[in-house]
């Protein structure tokens, strides 16, 4: 086979088959095809599209250019979830101990945040003595007595998309549904859960800015599931503002543990209760969502979630006072409210330009190994549809650093307020199982 053959077979817009996805993924991943070649191929790709067998076999190629987690010494179907990205996108805080409560075992791997989207391992980390990195025999036990673990992904799964992932982000091949679709599920197949659920986020803070291209990704990664055994549900949610009210990392704790005290914001409480449910469902705890749901909401209102959350904390050597005194999470020293020039109603808010401004305040990295600062980020005082007279806040920024007009600028603008009313805000645009 020869790499320009293949490329020329998929500028045409010809179906490749599994061996020449395989001689492409396994080529570039060991360095046999250059960057030039394979940004050629993933252009391709970009305009062309892939068919279903192509996305499940460019998958399966993925996830074998590595290793794959062997779950098998976990007692019961593991239930993961994914999010497909977003800002203030705390939810797998909540649905780890919500799952557990009710005997899901969730044996995760989260990734750190980069660019304008936060990522759950620093936000756990963002817990004084909070360990992300665990033995195997740890997470196992972790798992089989307390149905319960988080680590960071290991640095050996997928290789394939890691390289590729990065050769995306500067060649403008980043939103492709194909692309994308194969790079999340390589990751969930690899890392050895039974089922899965997906959130797949739409609007201004995420990939698929509408409806309808959220939906066709979500089709798409469901098929790949189920054509790789595994059950896969997907559920389409909002991004066109902030999910909550906090953006950034020990901010975003605080408010994971006020959801699991009955205090969260509406989006983020709906959100993260369908996909726990969702997963219990999968998991087999429960027979139907409706009931699903109703446990959910009462394991919240009973304390028991909360109580679950601590214990989560406690087992992974972090400090579980946090869920009693959240004050003992890292605090900045400045707070700088940021304040409406015009009155009017939210109309929408731009949840990249907040992500990006809670990275230049310090909570998130330009590249990957840029240290963070825990304690910066955003409130959002204000959501879409909220009334604001002329001077009210808006948002509150956090941050130690003292140069931070960018980011005043930017969060300010991300706010677009007009005289008229907008439409209620939908959490969840549709299920696709
Ligand atoms: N998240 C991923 O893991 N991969 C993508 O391509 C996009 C979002």
């Amino acid at each position: 086979m020869r790499i320009v053959d293949l490329i020329n077979k998929k500028k045409r817009g010809e179906n490749l088959s599994a061996s020449e996805i395989d001689y492409i993924v396994q080529g570039y991943t060991m360095g046999e095809i250059p960057d030039y070649q394979m940004s050629a191929f993933l252009m391709a790709v970009y305009f062309k599209g892939m068919s279903k067998e192509e996305i499940a076999n460019l998958t399966l190629s993925m996830v074998n250019s590595g290793e794959t987690v062997d779950l098998s010494m976990i007692e019961g179907i593991k239930v993961d979830k994914h999010s497909s990205g977003g800002v203030g996108d705390k939810i797998s805080l909540v649905i780890v101990p919500l799952c557990a409560c009710v005997g899901i075992p969730v044996a995760k791997m989260s990734g750190r945040g980069l660019g304008h989207t936060g990522g759950t391992i620093d936000k756990l980390e963002s817990i004084e003595g909070f360990r992300t990195e665990l033995s195997k025999d740890e997470f196992v036990n972790n798992v089989n007595k307390y149905k319960m673990a988080i680590v960071g992904q290991s640095p050996n799964l997928t290789p394939a998309d890691k390289k590729i992932y990065a050769l995306r982000d500067v060649t403008g091949t980043v939103d492709s549904i194909p692309l994308i679709a194969s790079s999340i599920m390589s990751k969930k197949i690899a890392s050895g859960c039974d089922c899965i659920v997906l959130d797949v986020k739409v609007g201004s803070g995420a990939f698929m800015k509408s409806v309808d291209e959220a939906v066709i990704l979500a089709k798409t990664m469901v098929e790949i599931g189920k054509s790789l055994g595994r059950k896969t549900v997907a559920v389409v949610t909002d991004m066109n503002q902030p999910l909550g009210h906090e953006v950034g990392n020990a901010n975003e704790v605080k408010e994971a543990i006020g959801i699991l005290k009955g205090r969260g914001a509406e989006d983020e409480t709906t959100v993260a209760l369908t996909i726990a449910s969702y997963m219990a469902v999968l998991g087999g705890a429960f027979s139907d969502y409706e009931s699903a749901y109703k446990k959910m909401r009462e394991l919240i209102e009973s304390g028991e979630a909360v109580e679950k959350l601590k214990e989560f904390i406690r087992i992974q050597g972090g400090n579980p006072e946090v869920v009693d005194n959240p004050d003992l999470l890292p605090k900045a020293e400045k707070h700088i409210e940021i304040k409406s020039s015009v009155s009017g109603y939210v109309n929408s808010i731009n949840a990249e330009d907040i992500g990006v401004s809670a990275m230049l305040l310090g909570a998130g990295r330009k590249t990957k190994n840029d240290s963070i600062d825990f304690s910066a980020g955003v409130t959002m005082v204000k959501k879409v549809g909220d009334w604001v007279d002329e001077g009210d806040t808006l948002c509150i920024l956090h941050t130690n650093k003292t140069d931070i007009n960018d980011a005043k600028e930017l969060s300010k603008s991300a706010f677009v307020i007009k005289d008229k009313k907008p439409e209620p805000v939908k959490f969840i645009h549709c299920v696709i199982d």
